[in-house]
C-alpha cells in the first residue's frame, strides 16, 4: 500500500483593517476631531446630517464638492501603500470610515466603505445604483430616475448599509488592525466588538485611543511611521 503524505494546508490568516481619517491625515486630508479638524471649521449638523440635506441642500453639496476636490488632489501615503504589502501573505480586507479613495489608489484589493464614497453620486431616492463623479453636484442635477442627485455619503441620521457585511467579515478575522480613528462614531466604532476573542488586536494612533485596553497592542505614533513597522514585523515573522 502506498501511503501518500498528507499536505499541510496553510490557510492564509485573515486581517481586517478598520481605518479612519488619521490614515489619510498625512496625505493632507484633515481629520474631523483633532485640533483644527473639519468639525471645528464646520457645523456638523449643518453639513453632514440628513436634516441638513433637507434644509439646505446647496450648502451640503458645496461642502462635499470641496471635499471631493481636496481628495482628488491628494495622494496615498506610505501607510496606505504598506497595507497593500500585507496582501503578499494575508487575506486583507480594509473596512474604512473614510470617503476618500486612497486605499484603492494605493492598490488595496478589498475595500469596504462604511460611510460612502465621495467619488460616487446617487439618486436621492435610492443608494442601490451609484454613478462615478469627479466634478461638482449642483442642486437641480438629476439622476437617471429623475430624482435629485446627491453624494454617495452616509450622513448622520442615516443607516449604514454596509454594516452587516462589515460585521460578518470582522467576525471571521484572525487579526484586527485599527488605525487613525477616534472611535467616536457608532455603529462603525462598535465593529471592533464583533471580532473573535482569539483575534490579535493592534491599534495605531498618535493619541490615547483605547490605551487602557490591554487586549490591544498599541503602536503609538502616526500611521506613516507605525504601519510600515507593523507590516515589516507581520511579513518577517507571520502572526500565528
Ligand atoms: P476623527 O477625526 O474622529 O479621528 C481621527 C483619529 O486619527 C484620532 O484618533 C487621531 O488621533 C488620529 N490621527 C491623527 N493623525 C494621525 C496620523 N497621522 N496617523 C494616525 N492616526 C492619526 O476621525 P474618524 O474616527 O475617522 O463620518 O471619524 C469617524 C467619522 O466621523 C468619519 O467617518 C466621519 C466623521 O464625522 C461622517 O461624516 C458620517
Amino acid at each position: 500500500m502506498l501511503i501518500k503524505p498528507t499536505k499541510m494546508s496553510h490557510s492564509r490568516k485573515k486581517i481586517v483593517v478598520l481605518s479612519g481619517a488619521g490614515i489619510s491625515a498625512e496625505s493632507g486630508l484633515g481629520t474631523f476631531r483633532d485640533s483644527g479638524g473639519l468639525w471645528e471649521k464646520y457645523d456638523i449638523s449643518k453639513v453632514a446630517t440628513i436634516e441638513a440635506w433637507h434644509e439646505n441642500p446647496t450648502l451640503v453639496l458645496e461642502f462635499y464638492d470641496a471635499r471631493r476636490k481636496q481628495i482628488i488632489d491628494a495622494k496615498p501615503n506610505i501607510a496606505h501603500f504598506s497595507l497593500v504589502e500585507l496582501e503578499k501573505q494575508y487575506d486583507v480586507t480594509i473596512v474604512t470610515q473614510n470617503i476618500d479613495d486612497l486605499h484603492e489608489r494605493s492598490g488595496s484589493s478589498t475595500v469596504l466603505h462604511l460611510h460612502g464614497e465621495i467619488l460616487k453620486s446617487r439618486s436621492e431616492a435610492t443608494d442601490a445604483i451609484t454613478y462615478p463623479i469627479s466634478g461638482d453636484i449642483k442642486y437641480g442635477d438629476l439622476a437617471p430616475d429623475g430624482q435629485q442627485l446627491r453624494p454617495h455619503i452616509v450622513w448622520f441620521g442615516e443607516d449604514v448599509p454596509k454594516l452587516t457585511e462589515a460585521q460578518e467579515i470582522i467576525k471571521k478575522c484572525d487579526i484586527l488592525i485599527i488605525v487613525g480613528t477616534s472611535l467616536n462614531v457608532y455603529p462603525a466604532a462598535g465593529l471592533r466588538f464583533a471580532c473573535p476573542e482569539t483575534a490579535k488586536k493592534h491599534l495605531i494612533d498618535p493619541n490615547a485611543v483605547l490605551l487602557d485596553d490591554k487586549s490591544y497592542t498599541h503602536w503609538r505614533g502616526t500611521a506613516s511611521e507605525q504601519i510600515p513597522l507593523l507590516v515589516k514585523e507581520f511579513l518577517s515573522a507571520p502572526v500565528s
